[in-house]
């Protein structure tokens, strides 16, 4: 696990600065799980990655049908970008008919809220954004990258 870089946003429109900073050096194939309490800003952020990553469509959470996809563009080219919001997720079994480990682990990029829902269907190597409230304007978000351990040195090191 490398470090988290910690950010203090002050405003919406500093958490989607954030956002786009972060979208601009997605690739292709990367998931990002976006946590946080409702509210947090979890959307606010993946409205700023999508802009960094060209999408000029009105990004809103998909409330109902669970994943949005749009048409992004990352290192010159055209990237497919779903957005998951989890949080109707029922059982493991909804997130299976979705089709939710070819997405995972396919060439486009993942953007997911509410990723605790999908427990062990997350890759293993995946960015992480904790969003937290700290003020009714201020969020704590924490950014980093998991990556599965070397084969040759199981424990992490
Ligand atoms: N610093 C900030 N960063 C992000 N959002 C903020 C901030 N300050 C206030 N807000 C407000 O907090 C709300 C965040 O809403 P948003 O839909 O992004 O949260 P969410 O984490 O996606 O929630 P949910 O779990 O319901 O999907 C918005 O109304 C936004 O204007
Ligand atoms: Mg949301």
């Amino acid at each position: 696990m490398s470090g988290g870089e910690e950010h203090l946003s002050h405003s919406p429109e500093e958490t989607r600065a954030l956002g786009e900073q972060l979208g601009r050096q997605l690739q292709p194939g990367e998931v990002v799980a976006f946590s946080g309490d409702l509210g947090a800003g979890k959307t606010c952020m993946i409205q700023g990655v999508c802009a960094g990553l060209g999408i000029a469509d009105q990004v809103n959470s998909p409330t109902f049908i669970l994943i949005n996809e749009y048409v992004g563009r990352a290192s010159g080219q055209e990237v497919a970008v779903y957005h998951f919001d989890l949080y109707r997720l029922r059982s493991e079994r909804e997130l299976e008919a979705l089709g939710a480990e070819e997405y995972f682990y396919g060439q486009g990029i993942c953007l997911i809220e509410w990723p605790e829902r999908a427990h062990a269907a997350l890759p293993p190597r995946r960015r992480e954004v904790v969003l937290e409230h700290c003020g009714p304007q201020s969020r704590r978000i924490v950014c980093r990258t998991l990556s599965p351990p070397h084969p040759q040195f199981p424990d992490g090191q």
